[in-house]
C-alpha cells in the first residue's frame, strides 16, 4: 500500500468515528491523531503507536502521506490548504468550505499540486443509495420526476454553519450524485428562531436540467423519529424518496430500509389513473456511520493509489456545493428563487 502515513485532525464528534473506522480498516498501526484539546487524547492513545497524539498538524506533516481533517468547518481552509501545499492527500469532511470563494481556491490548489482530495458525503456509498443509482442507470426508474428528503430532528444546533450547511447539505450532494449534476435553480425558505445568525429550519427547492424537481428539508425544530446514531441524545429522520416515470423508491437511511413500488399512472378514457405493483422491500446490508465512513475512506485510498478521480471530488462535491449555498442563502434573502449559473462553477485552471 502506497499510504505510508495517515494524519487525522480532530478527534471531537465525528473524529471518534473517523478513528473507529481507520481501526475497523486495520490502519490505525500507521495513523496520527492532531487535536488541540489533550483531554480527548484518551479516546485515541490506546490504539495508536506511542506518541502520535499531538496537538498541531506541523507536529505530524512530514511522517504522512494523507491528511483526514474532520475539524469544524471554520478550521478546513488553513488545515487543507496546508497539507495540500506539503503534498499531501487530503480527505475532508463536509462541507468543504464554508464559501465559494474558499472552495474555488482549494479545486484551483488541488488541481495544481495534483493531489486528491474527497470530502465527505457518505449517503452516496450506503448500499441504498448505491442500489438506486445503479438502477437508475439501468433505466428501472424512467425519468426522474421529483427527489425529496427530509434530515431533521431534535438535536443540539451546530455553531459552525446553519442546518441546510450541515445536514442537509448531505442531500443537495446526494440529488446531485444521483441526478448527473448541480440544480439550476434554488429557492429557499429558512427561520432562525435561536437567533444566532444561522437557520435552524430550511427548506431547499430546486430544479434540475430535464425538469426534475427537488425539495429538501432540514432542521432541528422538527420531530425526527429514531435515535441518532452519531449525535447522542438526539431524535432524527434521515429519509429520501425518488419518484420515477414508471417506479418510486424509499429510503429510509436511520431504519436502513428501501422499498420500491412500480407505479406509474394511465389515462383509462376518463381519467389519469394510478397503475400500482406492490412495494416490495430491497434486501440491503447494514450498514452504520463507521461501515459508512469505511467504505469512502477505502474509496479515497484506492483514488491515492490508482491516482484516479476521488468519489466525491473538490469540483462536484466541494464548489458545486458551495456555491448553491451561496445562491441558497440569496434566494431566501430575497425571497426570490436563484439561477446557478455553470460557468461560475468551473474552476478557472
Ligand atoms: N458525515 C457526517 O455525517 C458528519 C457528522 C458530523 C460531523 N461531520 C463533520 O465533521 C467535522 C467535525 O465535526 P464534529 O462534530 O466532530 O465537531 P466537534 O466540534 O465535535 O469536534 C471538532 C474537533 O476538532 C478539533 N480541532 C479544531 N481545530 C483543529 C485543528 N486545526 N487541528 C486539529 N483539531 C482541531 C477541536 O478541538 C474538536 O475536538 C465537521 O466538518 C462536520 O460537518 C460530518
Amino acid at each position: 500500500m502506497a499510504v505510508t502515513g495517515i494524519l487525522q485532525l480532530g478527534l471531537g464528534n465525528f473524529g471518534r468515528r473517523h478513528l473507529a473506522a481507520w481501526q475497523r480498516l486495520g490502519l490505525a498501526d500507521r495513523l496520527w491523531v492532531a487535536e488541540p484539546d489533550t483531554a480527548k487524547w484518551s479516546e485515541a492513545a490506546p490504539v495508536l503507536a506511542p506518541g502520535r497524539c499531538v496537538r498541531s498538524a506541523a507536529e505530524a506533516l512530514a511522517h504522512v502521506s494523507i491528511v483526514d481533517i474532520v475539524t469544524p468547518t471554520e478550521h478546513h481552509l488553513g488545515p487543507c490548504r496546508e497539507a495540500l501545499e506539503a503534498g499531501k492527500d487530503v480527505f475532508i469532511e463536509k462541507p468543504m468550505m464554508p464559501s465559494a470563494a474558499q472552495a474555488r481556491e482549494i479545486a484551483e490548489l488541488v488541481e495544481r499540486t495534483r493531489r486528491r482530495l474527497q470530502v465527505g458525503y457518505y449517503y452516496r456509498f450506503h448500499p441504498a443509495a448505491q442500489w438506486l443509482k445503479a438502477e437508475l442507470a439501468a433505466g428501472r426508474f424512467g425519468g426522474v420526476r421529483y427527489v425529496t428528503g427530509e434530515f431533521l430532528g431534535f438535536k443540539r444546533a451546530r455553531t459552525d454553519v446553519g442546518v441546510m450547511h450541515t445536514d442537509g447539505i448531505h442531500f443537495l450532494d446526494l440529488f446531485n450524485w444521483l441526478l448527473g449534476g448541480p440544480p439550476e435553480d434554488v429557492y429557499a425558505v429558512c427561520r432562525d428562531h435561536f437567533r444566532r445568525g444561522l437557520e435552524d429550519f430550511a427548506i431547499a427547492l430546486l430544479t434540475y436540467a430535464g425538469g426534475t424537481v427537488g425539495k429538501v428539508e432540514a432542521g432541528y425544530i422538527q420531530p425526527g423519529q429514531w435515535e441518532d446514531k452519531v449525535v447522542a441524545g438526539a431524535m432524527t429522520t434521515k429519509r429520501v424518496t425518488l419518484v420515477g416515470e414508471r417506479a418510486t423508491a424509499e429510503i429510509d437511511f436511520e431504519a436502513e430500509t428501501l422499498i420500491v413500488t412500480d407505479a406509474r399512472h394511465e389515462f383509462n378514457g376518463t381519467t389519469w389513473a394510478p397503475v400500482l405493483g406492490h412495494p416490495t422491500p430491497v434486501a440491503l446490508e447494514p450498514c452504520d456511520p463507521v461501515e459508512m465512513v469505511c467504505r469512502e475512506l477505502t474509496a479515497f485510498i484506492q483514488a491515492v493509489e490508482h491516482r484516479t478521480p476521488t468519489a466525491a471530488g473538490p469540483v462536484d462535491s466541494g464548489l458545486h456545493l458551495a456555491v448553491l449555498m451561496e445562491r441558497f442563502y440569496e434566494s431566501h434573502a430575497r425571497r426570490q428563487p436563484q439561477r446557478l449559473e455553470l460557468t461560475e462553477v468551473v474552476p478557472s485552471t
